[in-house]
């Protein structure tokens, strides 16, 4: 068996001699992040795709994200080390539902949360991160909107926003929407002073009793700057890796075990590695839906 640091350089140079960039999301293996060039959530990732002068883009994260990059970045060859996988809430909301909705609500402009098929950002208006959600649907300036498919950041941006009507559709997130507020007191009552920071994915009544509601790389930011010794960290388990090295003299407390996204964990550094000598799992989106993808996608990006 080969040592995890030995399998560390082994990518690195494979790395170097084809031209790739590493990305991984907060919720990777933390051996997975610690190999890759940048690490972060979906609106940091998307814009270190379209930013590299790479040739190739290894993207360490689900399906939603590696796609979000090929739009982006055509030209560039997007692998993932584990095409399978996916995100539950992005297969929630189908192209053929949204084109249903859509027509049922004429005029009403459509936002999508990243975490959408690339068939389903070609039927909308702009897309939205949960770094950016709140400030690109402000950036809108519109009454009413169409908000899928994740239900709870729905109810996140139109809580945040009172002047706008959020239409929900009614997608989530398997991981975040099971937490309960009982858990959430049961926690903040075993480590009485730490603060509670909070996925908008979560339910409502979860964010309602949230110090902090932010975007997987927003808590690595607000763990380094908060007072508080200890948070309570409720989302997936995986970004108490980052959490470690953003804030080391802070204590973290994962909510749950079952806070764990299975999805975010079948990469591992070896499939890294052996997409990087194979140069497999290249990811395709059909040109006409990339196009019209892109267009909801660099709204967002020019908005946040
Ligand atoms: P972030 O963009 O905040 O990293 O969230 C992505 C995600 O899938 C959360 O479950
Ligand atoms: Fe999808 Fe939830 Fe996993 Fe994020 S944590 S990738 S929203 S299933």
């Amino acid at each position: 068996m080969i040592d995890g640091q030995t399998l560390h350089d082994e990518i690195r140079t494979l790395a170097l001699e084809r031209n790739a960039v590493i990305l991984a999301h907060n919720y990777q293996r933390g051996e997975v992040q610690d190999v890759a060039d940048f690490v972060g959530d979906s609106l940091g990732l998307a814009r270190q795709a379209a930013a590299t002068e790479a040739n190739v883009i290894v993207f360490a994260g689900v399906h939603f994200m590696a796609e979000t990059a090929k739009i982006l970045s055509p030209d560039k060859t997007v692998l993932m080390p584990e095409p399978r996988a996916g995100c539950p809430m992005a297969d929630m909301m189908s192209a053929a539902d949204l084109a249903v909705w859509r027509d049922q609500n004429p005029g009403v402009p459509v936002v999508t949360y990243v975490n959408s098929t690339a068939e389903v950002k070609a039927l909308t208006d702009v897309c939205v991160t949960s770094a950016n959600a709140v400030a690109v649907v402000r950036a809108l300036d519109a009454k009413r909107i169409l908000f899928g498919p994740d239900r709870n950041l729905a109810h996140w941006v139109g809580r945040s926003l009172p002047g706008v009507e959020v239409i929900p559709w009614d997608g989530y997130c398997p991981i975040h929407d099971q937490v309960t507020v009982e858990q959430v007191l049961e926690a903040k009552q075993r480590h009485p002073g730490a603060e509670v920071v909070a996925h908008p994915e979560c339910r409502p009544e979860v964010v309602d009793i949230a110090d902090a509601v932010l975007s997987t790389s927003q808590m690595l930011a607000y763990a380094a700057g908060s007072s508080a010794e200890e948070l309570i960290v409720v989302t997936e388990a995986g970004l108490l890796h980052g959490l470690a090295k953003a804030a080391p003299g802070k204590r973290f407390v994962n909510l749950s075990p079952e806070m764990l996204c299975p999805n975010m964990k079948v990469t591992t550094i070896e499939k890294v590695r052996d997409c990087l000598l194979d140069l497999t799992g290249a990811i395709e989106v059909a040109e006409d839906t990339r196009v019209r993808a892109l267009a909801a996608v660099e709204r967002m990006v020019a908005i946040g």
